[in-house]
């Protein structure tokens, strides 16, 4: 029986719309398929997925006068133009019009591919997006972002483009692996730090449950994740300024991606060490206690998130990785610091010298 425990609603004047929490929402017969525009659906996976949710998923839309399913290879290494281009052989040889509908089913990377494919066919389709992993449940379904990777830089060809909902089953994370749970529990944490104090001080107290997969402490943490992430990207969709908050940690995380090969680190397993020097940083900086940071430390530890950067990382090779990040404006590099917990400032006035010295120790315990 179906539980739709929350619906929070992204405003963005035309390009608003819904995001929809609960328990067994793909067996909603109503739910995803009020968001399909015509009679035509591509469903979009990849080869994990697909197998555990397809199915619901296709149950759920009902009938459908054409209806292709692409199963993508599994994995961030295949975030690239040649799979997106591989959705467009399949879409165009099943002849798809303009009024088809994308739905995405699977993590970040199947949601940002397809997201981007679908701002892409015939210069833009509806597109749903069903998340399937906590990341992409808290942070990439929601916002607009779409990407594919290039071999020199993370999410570096992409667009800005809304779905026109998101389903979010929580059902889905029974099935996900612990290590993509923590991942994506990083995120979560990140909301906190930025912009929700008294929701970080409850993290602080609820971790357990939520590595425990409770469900009732699950949905609070979507919830409260979605509606703070829907509160920032409404006030700057196209990241001009405030949006650039939700980076906290990522300059960081992207720079240790790229240098081990994406793949190997998860990304939210790269922001819990990202924000972690970022918190340190802005400790030295006077903004907050260095208990804070010990905190932190201590709680990413117990999720069994990486809290040290990889041994063989120079500062150099950060240095060098994270000048090439989307926030450098004419050479300059801008961090995202906190001015105290719950409060991120975009800060641009980081030295060299005052980096060199913070991530020189970033491969020992902080
Ligand atoms: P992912 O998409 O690679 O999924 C992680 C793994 O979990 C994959 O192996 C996937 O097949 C598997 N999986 C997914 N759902 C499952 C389920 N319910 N049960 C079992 N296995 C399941 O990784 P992710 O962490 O979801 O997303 C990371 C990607 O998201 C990165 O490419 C990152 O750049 C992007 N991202 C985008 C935004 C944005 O705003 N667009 C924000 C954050 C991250
Ligand atoms: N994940 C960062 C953003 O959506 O802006």
């Amino acid at each position: 029986m179906s539980l739709l425990m929350h619906t929070l609603h992204v405003d963005l004047g035309e390009r608003s719309y819904p995001v929809y929490i609960g328990r067994d929402l793909l067996l909603d017969p109503q739910l995803l398929r009020q968001h399909v525009s015509g009679s035509q659906v591509v469903i979009v996976s990849n080869d994990t997925v697909a197998p555990l949710y397809v199915e619901r998923v296709r149950a759920a839309l009902g009938e459908c006068a054409l209806l292709s399913e692409v199963v993508l290879p599994d994995g961030e290494q295949y975030k690239t133009l040649e799979t997106f281009a591989g959705i467009f052989d399949r879409v165009m040889a099943d002849n798809h019009n303009r009024s088809t509908t994308f739905v995405a089913v699977g993590g970040g990377v199947v949601g940002d591919i397809t997201g981007f494919a679908a701002a892409c066919y015939q210069r833009g389709v509806n597109f749903i997006q069903v998340p399937t992993t906590l990341l992409a449940q808290v942070d990439s379904s929601v916002g607009g972002k779409t990407a594919v990777n290039h071999p020199l830089g993370k999410n570096m060809i992409g667009a800005f483009y809304q779905p026109s909902a998101v389903l979010i089953d929580i059902n889905t994370l029974h099935t996900l692996p612990a290590r993509e749970l923590s991942a994506g529990l990083a995120e979560v944490v990140k909301y906190g730090l930025i912009c929700d104090e008294p929701f970080y001080r409850w993290l602080q107290q609820q971790m357990p449950r939520l590595m425990a997969r409770e469900e009732a402490a699950l949905a609070e943490a979507i919830e409260r994740s979605c509606s703070n992430k829907a509160r920032v990207v409404a006030a700057d969709e196209r990241e001009g300024g405030i949006r650039a908050i939700l980076n906290l940690g990522h300059t960081f995380g992207h720079a240790i991606e790229a240098a081990q090969g994406y793949g190997k680190w998860l990304h939210g397993e790269a922001v819990a060490t990202g924000m972690l020097l970022a918190m340190e940083l802005s400790a030295r900086r006077g903004n907050i206690d260095a208990r804070e940071v010990a905190q932190l430390g201590e709680m990413l530890r117990g999720m069994h998130l990486p809290v040290t950067a990889p041994a063989d990382m120079t500062a150099q090779d950060f240095l060098s990785y994270m000048a090439r990040d989307k926030k450098v404006i004419d050479g300059r590099m801008r961090l995202v610091l906190l001015d105290a917990i719950g409060a991120a400032a975009i800060v641009d006035d980081v030295s060299e010298m005052e980096l060199v010295a913070l991530l020189e120790g970033a491969s020992h315990p902080l």
